[in-house]
């Protein structure tokens, strides 16, 4: 039987490069792209993209019938800092986003569910450096009581009802191909885009606020060999702890500082202050490592070389 692949959320910024990644290896006709906003060109030239709303069950369904989806991916969320400006919206929104596609799966053939989960899960009370895959877990946030529910959620489909699900806390995720919205790691994206363009950025975190972070190509690859894995190797079927590297705003503007001399930092920390602090600082991923070979290729260095350097093209090809 030939792979489908629905990925909801495909115009975002991890749906945005997913889908290419996803294509190139299963066929372009073979990757459904949906969101309920419109994709990059890249996405819509290249294959199948259709507005879809995953909050509609019944179309959500039908769609899984239709188009014979035997895998999904879906990325549709409300992001920590934006969940905190309407959190009973936010939560309704990620929950039943969710929860429809673990039924869907469940009664169509599409048996294999990606759900992304984050470093959001853990709180205050959680230890903050190298935290283990099983600790403490109390979210202060609607985005973490979210994405914890969801965790517990997934598992138990998979218990109970046999749904091949699978999921990875994914870290702060750096990229220059779509820019994320409402998140708190989002200043190690726009930092980039500043600091190419004006040679300064207003930090919305203090200094020395250390989080976890990966490149997206880093992230893209660990997702899709997750997927792949064996179903054997799995010893978990909540979510897997996955963080490459960590660092602070002051170090990532020393890093930035390496390739333009003049950059120059300042801080104005807001709201997502307190959600970043009561986030992990470092976190240990090494069951991920030890169960599906979950690596990383890309240091604070590389990151922002290749940063740098892309976001230079995308401008210049817009001038
Ligand atoms: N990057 C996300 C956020 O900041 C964390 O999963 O909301």
């Amino acid at each position: 039987m030939d792979t489908n692949i629905l990925v909801i959320g495909s115009s975002g910024q991890i749906g945005s490069e997913l889908v290419m990644a996803l294509r190139k290896i299963y066929g372009n006709n073979h990757v459904f792209a949906t969101d309920i906003k419109q994709p990059t060109e890249e996405i819509r030239k290249s294959g199948p993209f259709q507005i879809l709303d995953v909050l509609d069950f019944n179309n959500l369904l039908h769609f899984l019938v239709r188009f014979n989806i035997t895998e999904i991916y879906n990325l549709a969320a409300v992001l920590s800092g934006n969940a905190e400006k309407i959190p009973l919206q936010a939560w309704d929104i990620n929950m039943r986003a969710l929860m429809n596609t673990l039924e869907a799966a469940r009664e169509s053939g599409a048996k294999k569910l990606f759900w992304p989960s984050s470093i959001a899960v853990f709180g205050p009370t959680t230890p903050r450096r190298n935290t283990p895959q099983t600790t403490i877990m109390e979210p202060n946030t609607v985005y973490g009581i979210s994405k914890l529910a969801g965790e517990r959620w997934g598992e138990y489909y998979n218990k109970r009802y046999g749904v091949d699900f699978r999921s990875v806390r994914y870290p702060g995720l750096i990229s220059y191909k779509t820019e994320p919205g409402g998140g708190t790691t989002d200043y190690a994206v726009e930092i980039f885009f500043e600091a190419v363009k004006k040679g300064h950025y207003q930090c919305f975190l203090k200094e020395n606020t250390a989080l976890p972070m990966m490149f997206m190509e880093d992230a893209i690859s660990n997702t899709i060999k997750l997927m792949q894995a064996d179903a054997k190797q799995l010893s978990l079927r909540s979510s897997y702890n996955m963080a490459g590297i960590s660092f602070d705003p002051k170090q990532l503007a020393a890093e930035i500082r390496k390739h333009i001399p003049g950059f120059t930092i300042s801080f104005k920390p807001d709201f997502r202050q307190a959600i970043a602090e009561s986030w992990p600082a470092s976190i240990d991923d090494s069951v991920a490592r030890r169960d599906w070979n979950m690596e990383t290729t890309y240091d604070i260095g590389k990151l922002t070389s290749t940063m740098l350097e892309k976001i230079r093209e995308k401008l210049e090809k817009k001038a």
